[in-house]
Parts: C-alpha cells; structure tokens; sequence
C-alpha cells in the first residue's frame, strides 16, 4: 500500500490545502483508456496514460467510480464499497494508480455514492429477505403503499432518469409487498440516513480509501441524502437534479422534499470530521443547490472543502451573465472563506465544447439525440476554448473532464440502439440521457479505436470526426486545443492565478466584452461579434491562432496578457 509521505506532493506541507487553487482532472473509467482490450476503459489503461496527465499540467485526478458494481449507471451503483470493479482491475491495480500518480506530483480523489447503493449490494439483498419493519430494511426506505391493496406508490416523487421512483417489491410469501426508494434507476436504492448503522458504515468506507492513500472524495448526489419528514408529495414537476428553482431568487424558492435538505449539513460535518484525521484530504460536492449563497454554505469551515460550482456550468455564453455569476461566487463562496470551484464539463452534462453553441439546451441530465437540430461544431468549439480560457485564469479551483483539453464534441448522432444510459431506457427513448459525453476519447488519430484499446473495441462507437481530436493530432502543435490548455495550466500555475484575485478591468476593452485582471495577468474576452485593438501589454497566451500579426481580437476568443 502507497505511503502519502512516498510521493512527490507530500513535500508540500500538511495542510497546505492544495485543494484551494488545484485543477483536477476528472477521468470516466470505461472511457478513459482500456488496458485489456475488451472495449472499456480501466485502471491498468489510465496508469499507462499518466504521463500524457503530468504533461498537462494538473494537481490531481478525480476517478469517477472504480468500485465494484454491476453497471447498470456505469458505476454509480456500487455493490462493494470497498473493492474494484472487476472490469476496471484490483486493489492492486488501484494502489499501483496512486503510487504511480504520487511520483508524478498527481492526487487521486474518489467518487462516493452515498445516496444509494445498487440492488446487488447484500444489504440490500438482505432487506428484500427480512421482513416489513426489520433492521435490515431500515438501512434503506421502504414504504407501504397507497390504496386499499397498497397498489400505489408511496407518493408521488418521479425519479431523476425518468419513472416512478418507488418499486415494489415482492415478500417472501409471494405477494406483493412494500415499496422501496430510488431517486434513480431501480437498480439503485435509496439509503436510509436517519440510520446510524449506514452512517457509521461511511465513515468506515471513507477511511478504508484514505488509508489505502486517496486525496480525498468527489461526493455523489450529496444533497440528495436527507429527505423531508413523512415524505411529503413534490409540488414541482421539475425533475432535474437541481430542481425546478435554479435560477429562482432565495426568497421565491418552494420548498423541495430531497434536495438541499438541512439535516444534510449534519452528515457534511461528519464527513469532514474524518477527513480531518488525515493529513491535506479533501472532499468535493456534487450539490446540484441553488442559489449560490444557498451553495456557498455547504462549504463552511467545518464542511465540504469544495462544492461544483454548477451555477457558473450552468451560465450561457453571455457577457452579463457570465459577469454576474462570476461576481457571484466569488462572493459567495468568500464570505465563507471558500474557494470557488469552476467547471464546465462532467460526465453528465453535454460537453460544453457543444453546449455554448447550442440553442435549445436540454435539461440537465439529458442530451442531443440524431433527430434533434445539430450543433454548430466550429463555432462550438471556439466558444468551448474560449470559455476554458476564461475560466482558467480565475482564481480557485477547476475541474476539467477527460477530454476537454482535446475540445471533443459532445457525440450527437448515437444510434438508439447503442445507448446505455438508464435516462435513454426509462423515458422510452423520449430523452437521449448522457452517453454523448461519455464516449471514448481518441489517443492516436490513427490506430483502432483511436487508440482508445489495442483491439478497436470500444464500449460506445467513437464519430469519425474524433479523429481530427486525437491527442496524437494536436501535441506538439502550435494552437491546437491540446497546448492551449497546457499553456494555460502551466501559466495558472506559475503566475498563482489559484490564489489570485479578480479584478474587473472594462474599461480596457468595448462595450460587449469583458477583461479582468489577476495578480500580473489580463484576461480579455470577447463576447460581442466585432473584433477589436488588444489592450496593451505582452501577449501570454490566446485562443485565436494569428493573434500576434492580427493584434485584432476576434469574436469569442480569449487573450492571456501580461499587464
Ligand atoms: C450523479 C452522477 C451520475 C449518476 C447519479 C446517480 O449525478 O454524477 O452520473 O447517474 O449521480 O448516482
Ligand atoms: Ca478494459
């Protein structure tokens, strides 16, 4: 087992909070790089691909999950809690990852679903074989139903990939029974976190990882956990992770019965509590919780180190509101003594590559199908670069997911008929769900599956045009994706832009367009449709290849300067 006091960040002092200015890298397993060659991604593949991680530049890997599961939601239904997916390797495997990583200065954090487990899980195996009203079916939330027979659910919540989220069950006699929660496939049930038992059982999940060397957690559905006394009914028929009040002032908010619960901030404080106990550990939450400052207090002191900042994931490619929720979360976040924590791409969101030059953005958790209007693919992925070098030179964190640094597409034309995300299955094809961002990333423009597995397999068909993306294509050349985002890690790194401050500088640039300026560098963005002077100054980086003989700055494109 990997010592932390063996690899190369550890020369960094205990609590240096590393987390504050770190941008973490995050890797969806089954698309990553697969060692065996059976068409998934895993952990021997990513540990081969370490290298190509260290030469971007970033502080640390977030793994989406490796532990053992059916994969039914590639993962996020884990039937251990503490071992390895088969599919994806071993304990070994894993504790070679973090070695490896460690030598190259890189932290591996973890995903953590606490919010539910999957249906293979023997706890749950032993609530469906004990009785109504057991111990073991209290460790999850089973319910009698409505109607004279109990044929109904026990209220009327839908589940976030579509459906009812009640199942029921049948008893061991043979008849129909209670029902049990699932806030989202039926293969996930919900635990019970009124439970001390399931409690208890977390807190040794997160010290079995932080022992075995993990920097820490990326936590999943972490504002899902509590829900409302009696389970009263939802009177928003919004069923996005976020509720239908995301961009509703505080004061107009209806109250939700699961999301962002109070009695959540408990098991937060819990959590951290047991973070604390290791050195420099830290842990990001997924809280899909609207406003921001409703955000910035699951990032208290005695809390989460880190929450998504999804608001700002969330913002169109608009001046003002970029503006306004930048301003916001620093703000924010502030005044709780919290970092912000940028993002613009995850596992379930269209990639924002695609996402900024789309019109009619579908909710949250669901994606763009070959019937729908198609992308603008070139102007996307200006905006997609350019909004990477926006967020960038901002202070805080930042997350970047697999890929991204290549500026891949969401993949739009999916065949029906190759889709695995559970959303696709449960709404009868009505929402396309995730897969688009998930696809395989391209290695090499030239071998089988892009160089994704030795032998072409590939668990979700990679487009042609990712050949134009493949990481092989872009290193080394001058304004490709691939160096933009090295040039900017590296100059985030150098000039501390983490740890900076942002000052607003408009009035160096027209109206229409923004510049801010942190520590020695300007950020210069253009969101209007005219090109326009750069500001004076040494120029550091940019997005728009020419720039140097142009001096103009075109639309959406970004300028690093020295100033
Ligand atoms: C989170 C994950 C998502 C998963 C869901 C259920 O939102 O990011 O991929 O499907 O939780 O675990
Ligand atoms: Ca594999």
């Amino acid at each position: 087992m990997l010592l932390p006091m063996q690899s190369k960040f550890s020369e960094s002092k205990p609590g240096a909070e590393w987390w504050r200015s770190a941008v973490i890298y995050q890797i969806y397993p089954r698309s990553f790089a697969d060692g065996n060659g059976d068409g998934i991604g895993d952990i021997p593949g990513i540990t081969s691909r370490l290298d190509a991680l260290a030469e971007l530049g970033i502080d640390a890997i977030w793994c989406s999950p490796l532990t053992k599961s059916p994969q039914k939601d590639a993962g996020y239904d884990v039937s251990d809690y503490r071992d390895i997916e088969p599919l994806f390797g071993t304990l070994g495997d894993f504790d070679e990852l973090v070695q490896k990583a460690g030598e190259r200065g890189i932290r591996i954090i973890m995903d953590l679903v606490p919010n539910h487990s999957s249906e293979e899980h023997i706890w749950f195996q032993e609530a469906l074989a004990s009785e109504p009203g057991s111990a073991a079916r209290n460790r999850y939330m089973f319910r009698d139903g409505k109607g004279e027979t109990g044929q109904l659910p026990p209220n009327n919540w839908e589940s976030v990939f579509g459906g009812v989220a009640w199942t029921r069950i049948t008893e061991k006699d043979g008849n129909p029974g209670q029902w049990y929660l699932h806030m989202f496939d039926k293969s996930q049930p919900d635990f019970n976190w009124e439970n001390e038992e399931v409690k208890a059982e977390f807190d040794s999940v997160l010290r079995f990882w932080l022992d075995r060397g993990a920097a820490g957690f990326r936590i999943d559905v972490a504002h899902g956990l509590v829900k409302a006394e009696g389970l009263p009914d939802v009177v928003s028929n919004d069923t996005t992770m976020a509720g239908e009040d995301a961009n509703k002032p505080a004061d107009e908010l209806t109250p939700h019965p699961f999301w962002g619960q109070e009695g959540v901030h408990e098991i937060n404080r819990r959590w951290r509590k047991v973070l604390d106990e290791y050195d420099d550990r830290a842990m990001c939450a997924e809280a899909w919780v609207m406003p921001l400052s409703k955000m910035a207090t699951w990032v208290r002191s005695d809390e989460y180190h880190q929450t998504f900042n999804f608001a700002f994931l969330e913002t169109k490619w608009n001046r003002d509101k970029m503006k306004a929720v930048i301003n916001e979360s620093i703000a924010e976040f502030s005044n709780v003594g919290a970092p912000p924590t940028w993002v613009l791409s995850n596992h379930d969101v269209i990639r924002h590559t695609t996402r900024l030059s789309y019109d009619q953005v579908p909710k949250q958790g669901d994606g763009i199908g070959p019937d729908y209007a198609q992308p603008d693919e070139a102007l996307g992925l200006k905006r997609g670069r350019a909004a990477s070098a926006m967020m960038l030179g901002l202070p805080g964190g930042a997350y970047i997911y697999q890929g991204e640094e290549l500026g891949l597409p969401e993949h739009t034309t999916l065949d029906g008929s190759v889709r695995q995300d559970p959303t696709y299955f449960r709404t009868n094809g009505e929402r396309v769900g995730r897969d688009g961002c998930r696809v395989p990333i391209p290695w090499s423009a030239t071998e089988s599956a892009f160089g994704f597995s030795s032998t072409g397999n590939s668990w979700l068909p990679q487009p042609d045009a990712f050949s134009n993306y493949a990481r092989s294509s872009q290193k080394g050349k001058p304004g490709s994706t691939l160096e933009l985002y090295k040039s900017l890690l590296a100059l985030r790194k150098d000039n501390e832009l983490g740890h900076g401050s942002l000052e607003w500088k408009n009035d160096l640039v027209p109206q229409g367009a923004f510049a801010y300026k942190n520590g020695s560098v300007l950020v210069v963005v253009n969101f209007t449709n005219q090109p326009f002077a750069l500001p004076d100054g040494e120029l550091l980086i940019t997005t728009q290849w020419g720039l140097e003989t142009k001096g103009e700055l075109e639309a959406d494109q970004v300028a690093w300067i020295s100033a």
